[in-house]
């Protein structure tokens, strides 16, 4: 065998076959090619005999066919079909050699993979790719982690296949072992909030609004041409617009109304609440997916009191306005949160992420891609170290400029019997984190009162607890460990 492949792609489900072919497509790449079944691998050759392929039917035939640094993505299955094939690779590579794992993994099995490899010498990377089966094909954002030797190699072929925006590729390094997956999964996170919010404005706007699906579909596409450009609001309008064949009807009016998820948004959850990070928007979201396939409890609950009061719409165009800004404000909580929840995660888990860089790649081909990230790059260029997004002058000056809007939305959807719980939840975050005093300091006496747990005071250091089933004299206290 002559000619070697500089990379080599395991597993060519659809996601794998257009990673394959989108790495074909590029100059300077040759692309070993490998599937359990050999049957795919031979439909994936025989569909694009023009493609730089080099196929094989066995794993040592695959990993003879990489020249050195072997360097190898796995697009399986995330879970055990993953570990078989690392453990493949892994028994058969040498040191200085690259396993990518480029599945949507749970960053702590990136961790574990990541930790039993790299003592052999032989890399392991975990590679967030978004964008989807187009995404693959055309152009991703890749989030890849794993060592910075690793990337030496490893960048210039992805940056090859990335989506470009800006004139630059969407993929960076983005730390070290588990840092990609990590950011891959906020970014799912990201994505539910955001999905969430544009169903809520939906919501609004078909309900209150009394607009139909093909006329929302015109307000979204009008939308995606402001500051809420988006491929999310792009694809939503094309949702709204479609007619059900069978029988004439809006399609959006015969899905069924029970949201999946594979689970990603979930670890978002799961991860920020163990950070202390509150992801409300995000966490609503997931809320909101498990609350809508909860088929017996709502139609259990069909007949509650609904007790509601009419939201007077007197001019359509304003109100219209008003739930766009209602939604934008909403957004920029949920990536505030969602960067927040990054720089937990750096630091709990000692990586160098640059939010910047990390919202530069965001830009193009992955599902949360939109002009927006500009503003949001922008913001951590000016200070890298900001502390929230809202701080930033441009968000705080839209958020200002849509706050009124804001509370008149969710004040009417509320009296009006609508659910809006991320638009919602992320108007009391918001309220929560710029309020003067929180009502904290009554679960503290609470606390201290049923737990003895103890509390601080505003007026002077040190630890507090009064003696409530005594005289209720208050005492210096050690902080309480139970
Ligand atoms: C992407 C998507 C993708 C997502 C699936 C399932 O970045 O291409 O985020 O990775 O995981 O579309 O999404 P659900 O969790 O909503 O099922």
């Amino acid at each position: 065998m002559s000619a070697k492949a500089n990379i080599g792609v395991v597993g060519l489900a659809v996601m794998g076959s257009n990673l394959a072919r989108n790495l074909a497509s590029r100059e300077g790449n040759t692309v070993a090619v490998y599937n359990r079944s050999y049957a795919r691998t031979e439909q994936l050759i025989t569909e694009h005999p023009e493609a730089r392929f080099i196929a094989s039917e066995t794993i040592d035939d695959f990993v003879a066919s990489l020249a050195k640094p072997r360097t190898a993505i796995i697009m399986v299955q995330a879970g055990a079909g993953t570990d078989a094939v690392i453990s493949q690779l892994a028994e058969r590579f040498e040191p200085g050699d690259i396993i990518v794992d480029g599945g949507n993994a749970l960053f702590t099995d990136t961790l574990r993979r990541e930790a039993a490899i790299s003592p052999t010498g032989i890399h392991f990377v975990g590679a967030g790719i978004s964008g989807g089966e187009e995404g693959a094909l055309k152009g991703p954002s890749i989030m890849p982690g794993g060592s910075a030797e690793s990337y030496k190699t490893l960048g210039p072929i992805l940056s090859s296949i990335a989506a470009v925006a800006e004139g630059e590729p969407c993929v960076t390094h983005v730390g070290t072992d588990g840092a990609g997956h990590f950011v891959k999964m906020i970014h799912n996170g990201i994505e539910y909030a955001d999905m969430q919010l544009i169903a809520e404005a939906y919501d609004l706007l078909r309900n209150i609004g009394g607009f139909s699906p093909a006329e929302i579909a015109d307000i979204f596409t009008e939308w995606n041409k402001g500051e809420l450009e988006s491929y999310l609001i792009e694809i939503t309008a094309e949702v709204l617009k479609q007619v059900d064949a069978k029988t004439g009807k809006p399609l959006v009016d015969v899905i069924l109304d029970e949201a999946g998820s594979k689970g990603t948004g979930v670890w978002t959850v799961q991860t920020s609440l163990n950070l202390g990070v509150p992801v409300s928007g995000i966490a609503e979201a997931v809320f909101a997916r498990s609350l809508s396939s909860q088929r017996a409890q709502r139609d259990a609950a069909n007949n509650l009191p609904a007790e509601t009061f009419p939201f007077e719409v007197p001019n359509k165009e304003a109100f219209v306005e008003e739930v766009r800004l209602a939604l934008y404000a909403s957004k920029i909580v949920a990536y505030a949160q969602g960067f927040d929840a990054i720089r937990a995660g750096a630091k709990e888990y000692n990586w160098n992420i640059d939010l910047g860089a990390v919202s530069k790649i965001w830009r193009g081909g992955c599902i949360i891609r939109a002009q927006f990230l500009n503003r949001i790059a922008e913001a951590y260029g000016k200070d890298a170290n900001l502390l929230s997004l809202l701080l930033d002058g441009y968000f705080t000056d839209a958020v200002a400029k849509s706050l009124g809007a804001w509370r008149r939305v969710v004040a009417g959807a509320s009296l009006a019997g609508y659910p809006i719980p991320a638009f919602a939840s992320s108007l009391s975050y918001y309220d929560g984190l710029r309020a003067e005093r929180l009502p904290a300091s009554v679960v503290q006496g609470q606390r201290d009162f049923f737990g003895a747990h103890t509390y601080k005071r505003v007026d002077m250091p040190g630890t507090f607890h009064t003696l409530w089933s005594g005289d209720r004299t208050e005492i210096e206290a050690e902080p309480s460990t139970h």
